[in-house]
């Protein structure tokens, strides 16, 4: 292994990033003078967390736009999200299962077509029910944080053109308005989009694009369209991003406004897909898929509360792009290089370019066996750890998936959660990573 990491050029840049920067670190906490210190690690207000997201885990969520994509054909999705994990009802369960592994925390999405299931139409119920979650997650001690946007938006706003069309970041601007005035002072932390830089991290993937896709996401947006009796159909990180990206940008500010108008005190945000970005050899590239993959956004969080990081692996930049894992290194369900060191890394960029505290809002790892995710928790904390040593400030970190669920076009396949899910009876059964996740912050926050 360390062999094949020095053929790929991969072992000066290891310990330039990691070992040498990281070293004070580690030798403070095995002298034991961090224990020392009258500061702890983890304070009482550091959020230890689980994740899920509306569309991926409450189900039939029919009035939104990836529910349709789900339905047409063609289909690139493998199977619709259906019941998903039933969360919408069984949601009380969930925050119990949350509150059991000792948790301070719960991170979730509003989903907008829901509360506005035809444009200008306001549901009161839904919003009761989002109220009842909010009040459920105070009941038992958990902070919750609120994602406005986890990539799914009414199917009447993607017939519109979604992101691309100039009213964008007004219509969400005014739901974002409308949900912080309903429910926002119960809310501790407002994330306005989840991961909307994930469209430019295609053109950074080590594998290529299949030359039939764009042909293939054309056909199945355009029979979307057509069932809405509309001639176009564009969501979130798909569709012309070009044009999509400042509105979406205009759409965070505008939203980030609405929200501090009803709520000013309430911390808002965004989150970006950010891995470990390590240049093997001294690839100027690595700057490019920086500057291209983050830069926009990262300049927009500067007005921000915090930065939301959300980090799965590294990714190795070489002289003529991205790299795959190196050989023989060990894969994770989708094939990511099990990597679970990577946050020490891309909390400290997210900060630096920043300059704002980090919020981990999603970490973690698919895996069908969940030794795997197992040995991924420890290893990733202890790297969240050596970042709060370095001086990165965190504000927490949130494990993704607290249950397995809706993986958008892979279906029910990738297996993401502390919690198994029976897709017939959806009986949760905690997996043992649960536990270890558990006892790991119980460690963590006695200090
Ligand atoms: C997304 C989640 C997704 C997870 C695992 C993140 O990109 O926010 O919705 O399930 O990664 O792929």
């Amino acid at each position: 292994m360390a062999a094949d990491r020095q053929s790929a050029g991969i072992e000066y840049d290891l310990s330039r990033r990691s070992f040498v920067a990281a070293s004070a670190a580690v030798s403070l906490v095995t002298t034991g003078a961090v224990a020392a210190s009258p500061k702890p690690l983890f304070p009482k207000s550091f959020l230890w967390g689980a994740a899920t997201a509306g569309h991926q885990v409450e189900g039939n969520n029919v009035a939104s736009d990836i529910w349709l994509l789900e339905q047409v054909k063609p289909t690139l999705f493998k199977e619709p999200s259906g019941d998903a994990c039933d969360s919408l009802h069984r949601w009380s369960e969930d925050l119990d299962l949350i509150r059991s592994m000792g948790l301070n925390c719960y991170r979730f999405s509003v989903e907008w077509s829901r509360i506005e299931p035809a444009e200008g139409q306001v549901s009161t119920a839904e919003l009761d029910h989002y109220k009842r979650v909010i009040a459920g997650c105070h009941d038992r001690g958990l902070t919750p944080v609120v994602t406005y946007n986890h990539f799914t938006s009414p199917r009447w706003f993607a017939a519109k053109g979604g992101w691309e069309n100039a009213d964008a970041p007004d219509l969400f601007a005014r739901y974002c308005e409308r949900v912080t005035r309903e429910f926002g002072s119960g809310i501790g932390f407002a994330v306005t989009f989840n991961e909307p830089n994930l469209r430019v991290g295609g053109n950074w993937s080590p594998n290529p694009m299949p030359a039939e896709l764009p042909g293939m996401v054309a056909a199945m947006l355009g029979a979307a369209a057509r069932a809405c009796g509309s001639d176009r159909f564009s969501l979130l990180n798909v569709g012309n991003y070009t044009v999509s990206q400042p509105n979406v940008l205009k759409g965070h500010r505008l939203a980030r406004a609405a929200i501090k108008s009803e709520c000013p005190a309430l911390p808002v945000g965004l989150s970006l897909a950010l891995a470990d970005d390590q240049a093997v050899g001294h690839s100027r590239l690595l700057d490019q898929k920086r500057r291209e993959m983050y830069q926009a956004f990262l300049d927009a969080a500067k007005e921000d509360d915090f930065i939301g990081v959300q980090t799965y692996s590294r990714s190795l930049i070489g002289p003529h792009g991205a790299l795959p894992p190196p050989r023989g290194a060990e894969l994770t369900q989708v094939g990511d290089e099990f990597y679970p060191s990577a946050l020490e890394g891309s909390v400290a960029y997210a900060h630096k370019a920043t300059g704002r505290p980090v919020l981990i809002t999603e970490n973690g790892i698919a895996a069908q066996d969940d030794r795997q995710r197992v040995r991924f928790i420890p290893a990733a904390l202890d790297s969240v750890k050596k970042a709060v040593v370095r001086g990165v400030p965190i504000l927490g970190y949130i494990h993704w998936s607290l249950l397995d669920n809706f993986e958008w076009m892979s279906g029910y396949g990738p297996k993401f959660g502390l919690v198994a899910v029976d897709r017939t009876t959806f009986k949760r059964s905690p997996k043992p990573s649960a536990r270890v996740y558990a006892e790991a912050v119980a460690q963590l926050s006695a200090g």
